[in-house]
């Protein structure tokens, strides 16, 4: 037994590994095997694991200045807020720094619910926003709700993409709709570019603030810099966390100045937030991302990735039912649980992600290399082969509309 198991909270599902080092989109574990990330730490090491660019900042900031608290100015926040603001949409000026999803969540909520001077939450099945209590009355899993009932009052979800139904559901009551451009968690789901340019049209008309949630889609993942552009389409808030810190805690909520001029200094404050050495290691990834252009390679790396799984999937009619997703952000859909296909690949040196029982969930770091993709799409192969034997014994596997479960 590892002795973390005898003192950690038993919260999170463990996997018989232990990774101890890493280098761009590789991880090794105490024995000195060799992973090709395809999780990325779900979705964090954007930049690539060990980012040597990151971690110099992170060691110059150190000796410099560690904490400084947010009622005191700082260079390095100075700076990163700067370059920061500079790859926001220019209406969301202001930015709440702080150290995690759920964190940037609650912070968006409660900003809208101050500024509406309204408490209903609009959200959509499939959502995942985090699982502080705020966060998760906007998050659908029943299974990360169960037992939980006094959770945010007045949250209400619609189905994910109908627009209808969000019409008949977000009223003049509705202070925030909580979306999510492409849902990761319930297994990649994209909002087609109708869907978020209505939502944006009905809030508008109802007064209530668009907050998009880019903690997993955002920062280049999709090939571009926020998913949202791809839908032409700008919130009145939005959320990043996951990579933007380059593996380092860190996350925001960015809003417009209209909102931001009805919060008032101690509304909502963080110890840690905007401190030094996040920002430093927030300014290294946002610098290095540029620099590598990692959205553009996000893009044409994931679409041949994408075509590689297709080419799998074809192979392989009997297992998968769809490839679907956007740049580095990949969800291959399975007739079959998959909890099999995870535990083989960790035999095959890969790390995978699920969502839900059948979905695999692709976050690799965004500088994965073609020969990496090649590499993972060769190992993943015989895994399937393989299961293919199984599937015809067990032809009730079958997971049509079963209930999304998930090891976040
Ligand atoms: C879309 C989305 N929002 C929020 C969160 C919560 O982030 P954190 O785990 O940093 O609290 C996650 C985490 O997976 C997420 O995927």
């Amino acid at each position: 037994m590892n002795s973390e198991d005898l003192h950690l909270v038993p919260t999170y599902q463990k996997f018989p590994i232990e990774i101890v080092r890493g280098e761009g989109a590789l991880l090794y574990d105490s024995a000195g095997k060799e992973y090709l990330d395809l999780s990325g730490g779900y979705g964090v090491a954007i930049v690539g694991h060990a980012n040597p660019f990151v971690a110099d900042a992170i060691s110059n900031q150190a000796r410099k200045l560690i904490t400084c608290h947010g009622s005191m100015y700082n260079d390095t926040r100075e700076a990163y807020l700067s370059e920061l603001a500079a790859v926001l949409p220019a209406s969301l000026s202001r930015i709440f720094l702080c150290n995690s999803g759920a964190e940037a969540a609650e912070a968006a909520l409660k900003f809208a619910r101050l500024f509406t001077g309204k408490n209903e939450i609009v959200a959509f099945t499939g959502s995942f926003h985090g699982k502080t209590l705020g966060a998760l009355s906007a998050t659908w899993n029943p299974k990360y709700r169960k037992s939980l009932d006094d959770l945010l009052a007045g949250t209400k979800f619609c189905p994910f993409g109908n627009l209808e139904k969000a019409r008949e559901v977000i009223s003049d009551t509705t202070a925030a709709v909580l979306v999510e451009p492409i849902q990761g968690e319930s297994g990649i789901h994209i909002g087609s570019e109708s869907f978020l340019k209505g939502l944006r049209q009905i809030t508008e008309e109802k007064r209530a603030i668009l907050i998009f949630d880019e903690v997993q889609c955002g920062f280049a993942r999709t090939g571009r810099m926020w998913a949202f552009e791809h839908a032409g389409v700008v919130p009145d808030m939005m959320t990043a966390a996951k990579g933007i810190g380059g593996g380092f805690p860190l996350a925001f909520a960015a809003l417009t100045e209209e909102i931001s001029s009805a919060l008032k200094p101690g509304a909502h404050t963080s110890t840690f937030g905007g401190n030094p050495l996040a920002c430093a290691a927030g300014l290294a990834a946002l610098r290095f991302l540029k620099r590598e252009n990692l959205a553009e390679k996000a893009a044409l790396n994931g679409a041949y990735f994408k075509n590689e799984l297709e080419k799998l999937a074809s192979r392989h009619r009997s297992l998968v039912r769809e490839v679907r997703g956007r740049g580095l952000m990949i969800g291959v859909e399975f007739k079959i649980p998959i909890r099999d296909v995870i535990v083989k690949g960790f035999d095959h040196g890969m790390i995978l992600l699920y969502s839900g029982l059948n979905i695999l969930r692709l976050l690799p770091p965004l500088v994965i290399t073609k020969e990496q993709i090649d590499a993972v799409c060769k190992r993943l192969d015989p895994i399937l082969i393989e299961l293919e034997g199984t599937r015809a014994t067990s032809k009730a596997a079958d997971t049509e509309g079963a209930e999304i479960l998930s090891a976040q």
